[in-house]
């Protein structure tokens, strides 16, 4: 898988030309403690490779195909940290065809560069590294007279590499799959605690254990419980305070599985009853993101899918009163963003807000097999918005799905994690 990958890469690079690649490093959390190691996802789509401190090299001008620059074995070191695989294992199990050590790269960067037409690099990531480049390509210039000429394009490897990220072959959709598989787990030991007193933080917990507990290496995002009026803030994470009988939760939580995201919203009857203005706003989001989803084909667009959605919204808003006037005025002078102030959508994949453009030429593109991505309309009604009444205010709900676009429709990846009222309404009051 990946060494077709960086063979697909490869093909795209053009003759004489080197590609490089700086791997994540691991990040300080504290004095001399450190953050989990996560691989940059650029680098794992291209090499698999899961050890911090390591560089990539892809060549066409006759030199290796594939360089991997690794950290040394360092036996004491291994004792504290785990296996290191070493320049042999890089060879051995990572296909490299050369393998050095690390500190060795930027000694490596005159021959490296001796004869190309075009590097792809992706400056600012290394400011060490983009200075010897240009050392190196400087040094040639000063011995034209010799017939030595640097090449003459720096150019940036992600418009390749993201490309082909966004549309995901068969072996990474089986992972989502699994991903959601998960996930639905997850949500589903989290809805049967949804009562009064449990605090937000027990959901958050017996969510990241089901994700743990399958297998998944981590949440792809930090995970955000929202009881009541903690729903309207898009992005809570403070996870901290009790679940209230008769309000809704917010519960927005995906995992990484083999460095693939996951990215589901369910909003929960705390106590197991939609009632009243908590029924009302959650059929119009659920309305919103059953069409958005059922709109989601081939030939479609993200921004015609979040029209739709907005559409949807709208209307509803407009029936239960929380907006006032025409539905196409209120479109128009984007009135609703008071209430619905995000996109429907986003890419999905190695990372939750994944890569590939959105657009082309100045429009959205149109979507075909293999794009994956979120519907995930909500309502957000602050508790402090004066133009709601009041028996609506402090609400928040979202809806939100993983969508791939299959050669005839689409394939939703979490269809099913319940979503319509009946079936929350009976898995909350599981006990
Ligand atoms: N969980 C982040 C998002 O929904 O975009
Ligand atoms: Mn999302
Ligand atoms: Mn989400």
């Amino acid at each position: 898988m990946f060494a077709a990958r960086r063979n697909r890469f490869r093909d795209a690079m053009g003759p004489d030309a080197v590609a490089i690649f700086l791997g994540g490093r691991l990040v300080t959390r504290s004095r001399d403690t450190e953050f989990p190691f996560r691989q940059d996802s650029d680098f794992w789509y291209l090499t698999g490779f899961e050890h911090p401190d390591a560089v990539a090299v892809l060549r066409t001008d006759g030199g290796p195909p594939f360089t991997l620059y690794v950290q040394p074995r360092a036996p004491e070191m291994e004792i504290w940290t785990g296996i290191r695989p070493g320049k042999e294992g890089a060879i051995a199990s990572y296909g490299a065809d050369e393998a050095n050590h690390v500190d060795e790269f930027p000694s490596h960067l005159p021959n490296l560069l001796a004869k190309l037409r075009r590097i792809y690099h992706v400056l600012g990531r290394d400011p060490a590294i983009d200075t010897r480049i240009t050392e190196v390509l400087e040094s040639m210039r000063l011995r034209s007279r010799q017939g030595v000429a640097p090449a003459e394009e720096i150019v940036d490897p992600r418009s390749i590499l993201h490309e082909m990220r966004l549309f995901k072959e068969p072996a990474e959709l089986e992972i989502m799959r699994r991903a959601a598989s998960i996930t639905e787990e997850a949500h589903l030991d989290a809805a049967r605690m949804a009562r009064g007193g449990t605090n937000e933080f027990e959901l958050q917990a017996v969510i990241e254990y089901a994700f743990k507990r399958r297998g998944a290496s981590a949440p792809a995002y930090t995970t955000i419980v929202g009881g009541g009026r903690n729903a309207t803030v898009l992005h809570y994470i403070t996870n901290d305070q009790p679940l209230v009988d008769g309000e809704l939760v917010l519960i927005d939580a995906g995992c990484e599985l083999e460095g693939y995201a996951s990215d589901v919203t369910r909003t929960l009857p705390i106590g197991g009853r939609f009632d009243g203005p908590h029924r009302a706003l959650y059929e119009v989001v659920l309305d919103a993101q059953l069409a958005g989803v059922e709109a989601s084909k081939p030939g479609a667009t993200l921004g015609a899918i979040h029209d739709l959605t907005v559409r949807r919204l709208v209307e509803g808003l407009v029936s239960l009163r929380l907006l006032a006037g025409s539905v196409d005025d209120l479109i128009a002078n984007e009135t609703y963003r008071r209430l619905y102030m995000h996109n429907t959508s986003h890419w999905l994949g190695l990372d939750v807000h994944d890569v590939g453009n959105y657009r082309s030429d100045g429009e959205h593109r149109s979507l075909e097999p293999g794009m994956v991505f979120t519907v995930e309309p909500g309502l957000y009604v602050s508790a402090n918005d004066e133009h709601a009444d009041e028996s609506f205010r402090g609400i928040g709900i979202r809806i939100e799905d993983d969508i791939v676009i299959t050669d005839s429709g689409c394939e939703n990846l979490t269809a099913s994690i319940p979503k319509a009222i009946d079936e929350l309404e009976a898995l909350v009051s599981l006990r």
